[in-house]
């Protein structure tokens, strides 16, 4: 049976929630990921320091006193942050970067952006003093088709936003598409971009074909299939640019099957399974240099991008099928996993020092 070993992984995109629902969630990820960036759209939104650093402890005061988990905060980007917040930003290390919602593009982004020509000031004082800036890329304007969003940022939004601040710290999350892949290439070395396990697997046939199917809509919305396998490339390229980031955004089976139903894929306690699939099928993980490869998309490149150490820890993977439950209790209701009534191919056996 194959089985290897590799630095733990991190997650640079992660949804955690609050109260309940987070003490649900959150062991799945700590027992995997060495860290996580924990994205700030609760309600209210996570949108100054102490905020940030109260959730930071509600999250450590979730887990056992022993945990090596490490999360790292971000704040929500609104017209009302100040200058002086960044300032504060730049040397608390607790605080990884700042999000940016398009306002309307997501899950409570209502408090977000609605011209970035409003916060220029804020970005020039980012590009100055190196902090990252962390982008839903989606314009959410209803005269936009759905499917269109990301590249429609890219040209109308980031372009001209990367030329004004060319020195500025950028990742694009959760990228969808051909066109993000061909923009990230050939930015900068500071620009960078996440990628979710669902993007790299599944196409918009796998939501829509045969039937509505809610547990695959998400945002930004799966693509076509030329988008999935230009996702795929990337990620098994090697190029240090592009790294993981689950996207793994929890809703109760009863908010995603509703006549409204939210966006999010809950994905987190499969992932690192999923992205060794993928690899797996795009380079063949039984050969030393296709583990390297993988190592490098799930446990070094984000680490190098955002200046942080290695994780000190290994993880072993085997290919072992893992039956996928068909539904995640919690005291607030089911959740209805990534995968769910199938199967996934590998399993993490065991993380130790390496
Ligand atoms: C996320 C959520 O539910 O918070 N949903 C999603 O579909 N990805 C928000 C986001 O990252 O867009
Ligand atoms: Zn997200």
């Amino acid at each position: 049976m194959l089985s290897f070993s590799f630095i733990q992984p991190d997650d640079f995109h992660l949804h955690i929630r609050d109260d309940v629902l987070m003490h649900a969630v959150l062991p799945a990820s700590a027992e995997s990921v060495g860290r996580a960036v924990i994205m700030p759209n609760l309600t209210p939104p996570i949108t100054d320091i102490a905020m940030a650093l109260a959730y930071k402890a509600r999250i450590l005061a979730a887990l056992p006193a022993t945990t090596a988990f490490q999360p790292l905060m971000t704040l929500y980007l609104t017209e009302h942050l100040s200058l002086s917040t960044l300032q504060e930003v730049a040397i608390t290390p607790d605080i990884l970067g700042i999000k940016l919602y398009p306002a309307g593009a997501t899950t409570n982004s209502d408090a977000g952006i609605q011209a970035l020509e409003s916060i220029y000031p804020l970005l020039e004082t980012m590009e100055e003093l190196g902090i990252p800036l962390l982008i839903h890329g989606e314009i959410p304007h209803f005269d936009v088709d759905m499917f269109d969003r990301e590249p429609a940022f890219i040209t109308q939004q980031l372009e001209p936003l990367t030329r004004r601040f060319p020195l500025l710290r950028v990742t694009l999350e959760h990228i969808t598409t051909q066109d993000a892949v061909q923009f990230i290439e050939s930015a900068p070395a500071h620009v960078g971009a996440t990628i979710t396990p669902h993007h790299l697997l599944y196409n918009r046939n796998h939501m829509l074909a045969g039937g509505v199917k809610p547990h695959y809509y998400c945002l930004p919305i799966l693509k076509r299939e030329r988008h999935r396998e230009a996702l795929v490339k990337a990620a098994t390229s090697g190029n240090p640019k592009f790294f993981a980031g689950t996207d793994s955004a929890p809703h109760l089976q009863s908010k995603k099957e509703s006549a409204c139903g939210c966006a999010g894929i809950y994905n987190a306690p499969y992932a690192i399974a999923l992205y060794a699939e993928i690899f797996d099928q795009a380079l063949d993980l039984s050969l030393p240099a296709s583990q390297k490869r993988f190592e490098s998309f799930m446990s070094r490149h984000g680490a190098q991008f955002y200046g942080l150490p290695l994780n000190p820890t290994q993880i072993t993977l085997t290919q072992t099928p893992v039956a996928v439950p068909i539904h995640i209790d919690t005291p607030l209701g089911p959740l209805i996993p990534i995968r769910a009534g199938e199967m996934v191919g590998w399993k993490v056996e065991k993380i130790e020092e390496r």
